[in-house]
């Protein structure tokens, strides 16, 4: 059997870290039926921040294909990903394609797999924000409603799909696979020294002091283009950022498209000039897991860390209206709370959070052992003649 997995960008890396590793152990075992791997990066990320140091710190292999489709609109990513992918299949013939997540890679190969005849299996199945404004939602949708085998997180996800009347046949929940990823490398972040990460990944271009930890630190992250993108919204959100360090410093990974809006808006140098900012390059993802572990407070629009901060138990409020991983949220026993980008909201909210402790909650299923079902569920899948 051979199955071909895409990855596009950096949220899809650690999803596809462990898939490949429960393959390979999968393949030292011996099983029925031999299992071969062949990975394709559409090259959506391609900084060596958001893409070759993170393959190499979670051992993944260095693709087998690159279709180096770079950056532009989404209708030029989509479109060149389908190009380029659909040139492969002839020669590759697999028999499975494996998409993760939400990204454009994950709608535009499964769109191209689905249509050569070829068998698509969606991690991360199910998952909505209902929110048609988000990109990721249409490639969600597009994605589930033509996968063949659909690999959920959650109870949630598995009701979203039958809802939309995907037969249960085709729905297997499988647990969260990052959450394998950041099992395995909890340990390897517990190590990393705090100042050593700012002081390596530091892009402040003033000298500035690193001895916050004791009073403790706010870790925000921000990428979305409906935070990041109109002016005043972001401007309004720099503001109140800076009220917020004013009560504890931020650490700020800064994502490529914030970087370049902020720089934009004039809104770069004050940042760059404030004592209690810490800006820093994208960080590996054991780094960020270490800021996470040890903030007291998270601040994101990022869809992964909201889990990973349920995990750890790090109170996190997320900037937008509405989240597809409602299972992370204070209402169904998580650390999350939805603030959208009203800066009394979130102030409120972030007072709120300094009172509160740690709280690690652990999903069923989300367990570091979700790569192994899914390879299982997809083996007799392969076997069954029930799947459409
Ligand atoms: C993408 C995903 C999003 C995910 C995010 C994580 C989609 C629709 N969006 O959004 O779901 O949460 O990745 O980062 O697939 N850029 C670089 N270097 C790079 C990549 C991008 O400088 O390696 C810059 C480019 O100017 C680009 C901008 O960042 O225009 C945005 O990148 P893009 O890949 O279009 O989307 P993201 O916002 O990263």
């Amino acid at each position: 059997m051979k199955i071909i997995s895409i990855v596009g960008a950096r949220p899809n890396f650690m999803k596809i870290a462990p898939f490949i590793r429960a393959i390979q152990q999968r393949a030292k075992g011996g099983t029925a039926i031999p299992i071969e791997h062949c990975l394709v990066h559409t090259g959506q990320h391609y900084d060596s921040s958001l893409s070759d140091d993170i393959f190499q710190e979670l051992g993944i292999p260095a693709p087998d294909y690159n279709l180096e489709v770079g950056s532009g609109s989404h209708g030029y990513q989509v479109g060149q990903t389908m190009i380029e992918f659909e040139k492969l299949l002839p020669k590759e013939k697999p028999d499975w394609v494996v998409v993760v997540g939400d990204v454009n890679a994950t709608a535009a190969c499964s769109i191209v797999a689905r249509k050569a005849g070829i068998k698509v299996a969606h991690i991360e199945a199910g998952l909505r924000s209902f929110d048609w404004e988000m990109p990721e939602e249409i490639n969600r949708v597009v994605t589930d409603r033509i996968s063949n085998l659909l690999l959920t997180t959650d109870s949630m996800a598995d009701a979203n799909l039958l809802h939309e009347g995907i037969p249960a046949t085709q729905i297997q929940r499988v647990g969260n696979i990052m959450i394998d990823t950041l099992q395995n490398e909890c340990a390897a972040a517990r190590r990393l020294n705090f100042h050593e990460i700012l002081s390596a990944s530091t892009i402040d271009t003033k000298e500035k002091s690193l001895d916050f930890l004791p009073e403790g630190f706010t870790f925000v992250t921000l990428h979305r283009p409906s935070n990041v993108d109109i002016r005043e919204t972001l401007t309004q959100l720099i503001v109140l950022l800076q009220r917020i360090s004013e009560k504890l410093p931020i650490v700020f990974p800064v994502h490529p498209r914030t970087q370049a809006r902020l720089k934009e808006f004039g809104l770069w140098h004050q940042l760059a000039n404030s004592e209690r900012f810490i800006l820093t390059q994208p960080l590996s993802y054991r780094a960020l897991l270490k800021l996470n572990m040890l903030a007291k407070v998270a601040l994101t629009d990022s869809g992964g860390i909201q889990e990973e901060a349920l995990i750890l138990g790090t109170p996190c409020l997320t900037l937008r209206w509405n989240t597809e991983r409602p299972i992370t949220l204070i209402e169904h026993g998580g650390t999350n709370r939805l603030v959208g980008n009203n800066p009394e909201k979130i102030w409120s909210n972030f007072l709120h959070t300094l009172t509160e402790p740690r709280r690690p909650t652990i999903p069923d299923l989300w367990d570091g052992h979700t790569a192994e079902r899914i390879v299982t569920t997809i083996l007799r899948f392969n076997d069954s003649h029930n799947i459409p």
